[in-house]
């Protein structure tokens, strides 16, 4: 009798640390998290999660004082230093320099983590980590949350970057108000939110930022939720109660009105409406009247600011083409912008905060896709170099480039296996192989245009569920197959 105590008990007693040191023994690896010792990161993760992988440069030599971090960098980064002008940052009375966040040290600069703020800005910094109180899910625990997950350490790291882009909220203060405006009107917007919380109710339709319907069903979801959102911003755990009840009542009503939504964009498909034009393709140098009008408008006034501006490119590239953009930073940030921009401006280097679709596809006016990859990468490694180091944009490409391979193994491992199979309905084959890709395609869209949301739910896992798929036919189809030549008497 005294043994069935007391043996479980010595077991239990035996067992509880040997869990805490398998546990730190697991964290003990060099990278985080509970499976630190089975992953190396990908240079590119030094940005999302600095404190633990950056490291700097040593391109350039010497030690600044903030003024010269400022002279130089205006004509390396423009963007960053306009940004940084404008900023609440330059304007207080003891000015907040480059190197206030980075170190003067240009050969060991460092990126700032939400203790590097907290040096100046205690009250946020506190009620930020105060978070940690309340457990999952919490912004200041979400890069932990990532990394624990067996899902990151089990694909390859360039897959999974986009899980850290959005996971960063915890590791760096830029999420809500963006670098390096640092502007707290613009964390107060919904908009500030949706590069990870990706629109409640996901209209995968063919919407620039949503039909005015849905932007004001956003509208209504974010000001019911003030509390939430406040609360999540800086940490209060009664508002985000109140907040996540509000919010679950209004996510009722957002699902009702996006299924109806997507039924009237498929009925209006159904019926053959397309603002899709029937093809003159611009890009091959083919222009027609319609070619340049189409972006120019019909008449003189203002053609050149007509063209700059993106809804003159998402009234014909609807879809995931749009989506993703609208999804990233710089999508919001150009519509947040939109009233202050200046759009007389040519679109070049310094003149605009972030990109639109022009300024990345016919910067400077040049009309023949500056994007394309036949152009070569020194091109667009260039334009996006006006709002970003040299070294950020190679780190986002070369990652990208990795994450493209992998998609492209998906794609002709399930083009592999189509050929292989045995049935003959090529209908539902074809339609396996539209999917394949239509979601290769998102990743190139998630990488071209800074999407996490693409390179992740619309791009990797979707193609592993089309794989998967494309196995479960095959193997349906071989039984069916085999019952068929043996048939049971
Ligand atoms: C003489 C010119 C010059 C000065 C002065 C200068 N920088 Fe830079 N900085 C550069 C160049 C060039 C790069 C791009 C390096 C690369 O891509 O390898 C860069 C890159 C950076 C980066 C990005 C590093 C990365 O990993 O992407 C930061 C941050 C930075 N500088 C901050 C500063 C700060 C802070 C100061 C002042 C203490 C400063 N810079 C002064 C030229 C300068
Ligand atoms: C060296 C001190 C210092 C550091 C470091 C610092 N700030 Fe500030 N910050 C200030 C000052 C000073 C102001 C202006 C306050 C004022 O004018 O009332 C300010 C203002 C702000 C504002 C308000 C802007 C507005 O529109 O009202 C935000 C947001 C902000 N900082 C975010 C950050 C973030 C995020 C970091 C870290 C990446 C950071 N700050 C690092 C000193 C600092
Ligand atoms: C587009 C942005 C985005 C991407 C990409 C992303 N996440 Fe998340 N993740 C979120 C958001 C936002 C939540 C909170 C969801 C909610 O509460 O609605 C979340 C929630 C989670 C949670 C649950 C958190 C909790 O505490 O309950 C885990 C675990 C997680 N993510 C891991 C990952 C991993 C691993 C990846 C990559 C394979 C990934 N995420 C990719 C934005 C993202
Ligand atoms: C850079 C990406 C990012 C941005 C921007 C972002 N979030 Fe989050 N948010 C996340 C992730 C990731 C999680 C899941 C955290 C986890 O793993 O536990 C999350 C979780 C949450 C949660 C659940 C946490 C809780 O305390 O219950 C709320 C609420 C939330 N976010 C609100 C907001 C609001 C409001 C904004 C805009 C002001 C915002 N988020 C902006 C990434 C982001
Ligand atoms: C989830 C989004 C989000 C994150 C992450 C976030 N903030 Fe904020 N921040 C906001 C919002 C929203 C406001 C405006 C709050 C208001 O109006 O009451 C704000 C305002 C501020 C202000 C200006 C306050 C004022 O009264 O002018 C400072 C300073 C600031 N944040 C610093 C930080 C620091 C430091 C961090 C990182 C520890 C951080 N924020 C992370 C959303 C965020
Ligand atoms: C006209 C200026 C400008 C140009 C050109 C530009 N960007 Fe950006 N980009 C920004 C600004 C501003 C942000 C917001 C930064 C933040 O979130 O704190 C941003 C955000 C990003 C982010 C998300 C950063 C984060 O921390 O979440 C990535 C990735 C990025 N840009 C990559 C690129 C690439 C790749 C290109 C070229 C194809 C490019 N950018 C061109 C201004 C620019
Ligand atoms: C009148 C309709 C129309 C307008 C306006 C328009 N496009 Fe297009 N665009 C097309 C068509 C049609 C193609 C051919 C490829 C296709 O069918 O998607 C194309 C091709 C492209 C491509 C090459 C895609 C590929 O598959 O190689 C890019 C990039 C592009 N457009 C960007 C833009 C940008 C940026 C703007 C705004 C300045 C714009 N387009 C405005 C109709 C339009
Ligand atoms: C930050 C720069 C940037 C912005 C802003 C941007 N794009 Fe792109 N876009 C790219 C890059 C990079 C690619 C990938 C090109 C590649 O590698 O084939 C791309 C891909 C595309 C493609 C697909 C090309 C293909 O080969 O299938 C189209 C179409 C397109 N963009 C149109 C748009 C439209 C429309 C907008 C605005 C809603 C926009 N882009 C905004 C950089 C940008
Ligand atoms: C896909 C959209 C698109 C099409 C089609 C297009 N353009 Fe443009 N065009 C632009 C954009 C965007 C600019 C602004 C460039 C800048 O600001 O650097 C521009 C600028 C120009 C300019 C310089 C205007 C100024 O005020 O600086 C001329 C001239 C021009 N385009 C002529 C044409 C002609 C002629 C055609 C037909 C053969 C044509 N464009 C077709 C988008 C387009
Ligand atoms: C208030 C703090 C703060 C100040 C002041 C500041 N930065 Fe930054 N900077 C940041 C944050 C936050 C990031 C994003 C870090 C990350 O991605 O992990 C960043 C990133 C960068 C990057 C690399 C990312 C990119 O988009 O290229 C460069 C380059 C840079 N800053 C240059 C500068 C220069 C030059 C100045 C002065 C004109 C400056 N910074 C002033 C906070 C600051």
């Amino acid at each position: 009798m005294r043994n069935r105590i007391i043996i479980p008990l010595i077991i239990a007693l035996l067992a509880v640390p040997a869990g805490f040191a398998y546990v730190h023994w697991s964290k003990g690896g060099t990278c985080t998290g509970l499976y630190s010792r089975y992953w190396s990161p990908d240079p590119v993760q030094g940005y999302w999660d600095p404190d633990n992988f950056y490291q700097s440069p040593d391109s350039v030599q010497g030690i600044f004082a903030g003024k010269l971090c400022v002279q130089c960098h205006e004509g390396i980064t423009p963007g960053i230093v306009n940004d940084w002008r404008a900023s609440r940052h330059a304007q207080s009375e003891e000015t907040v320099y480059c190197n206030d966040c980075h170190g003067n040290n240009h050969q060991q600069l460092h990126l700032p983590t939400p203790d590097v703020c907290g040096n100046c800005h205690t009250k946020q910094h506190d009620e930020f980590r105060d978070e940690t109180r309340y457990g999952f899910p919490s912004h200041v625990l979400a890069m932990e949350r990532a990394v624990d997950a067996k899902h990151f350490v089990d694909k390859p790291k360039a897959e999974v970057q986009s899980c850290v882009q959005c996971h960063s909220v915890a590791t760096k203060c830029d999420s809500c108000h963006s670098r390096h405006r640092f502007d707290a009107t613009e964390a107060r917007r919904p908009e500030a939110c949706i590069t990870c919380h990706s629109g409640p109710p996901h209209p995968d339709d063919e919407t620039y930022f949503a039909s005015a319907i849905e932007r004001d069903y956003f509208e209504m979801w974010y000001f019911d939720n003030l509390g939430a959102y406040k609360s999540a911003a800086h940490g209060n755990p009664a508002g985000v109660e109140a907040g996540h009840r509000k919010m679950a009542a209004s996510l009722d009503r957002i699902e009702t009105q996006a299924n109806e939504l997507r039924e009237l964009s498929q009925a209006k498909k159904k019926a053959g409406f397309t603002t899709k034009p029937a093809g003159d393709l611009w890009m091959k140098g083919a222009y027609t009247d319609i070619g340049c009008h189409s972006c120019h408008g019909e008449n003189h006034k203002e053609s050149a600011i007509k063209a700059r501006k993106d809804q003159i490119c998402t009234g014909c590239h609807e879809g995931s083409v749009s989506h993703s953009y609208s999804t990233s930073k710089h999508g919001i940030i150009t519509r947040l912008e939109e009233a202050r921009q200046d759009w007389r401006q040519p679109l070049q280097r310094g003149n605009y905060r972030t990109p639109g679709c022009s300024y990345c596809h016919l910067h400077n006016g040049d009309h023949g896709d500056t994007m394309a990859p036949g152009r070569g990468p020194e091109v667009r490694h260039w334009i996006c170099a006006g709002c970003h180091s040299p070294r950020y944009i190679r780190e986002q490409f070369a990652n990208g480039k990795r994450q493209l391979e992998i998609a492209g193994l998906k794609l002709t491992e399930g083009e592999s296996l189509i050929a292989s199979a045995v049935d003959d309905q090529a209908d539902a084959w074809s339609k396996l192989r539209q999917s394949l890709n239509h979601h290769r395609h998102n990743v190139l869209l998630g990488i071209g245009h800074q999407s996490p949301d693409y390179q992740w739910w619309h791009g990797q896992p979707a193609l592993d569920g089309d794989l998967i798929r494309i196995r479960d036919r095959i193997l349906q189809s071989s039984r069916r197959k085999s019952l068929a030549d043996n048939p049971e008497e």
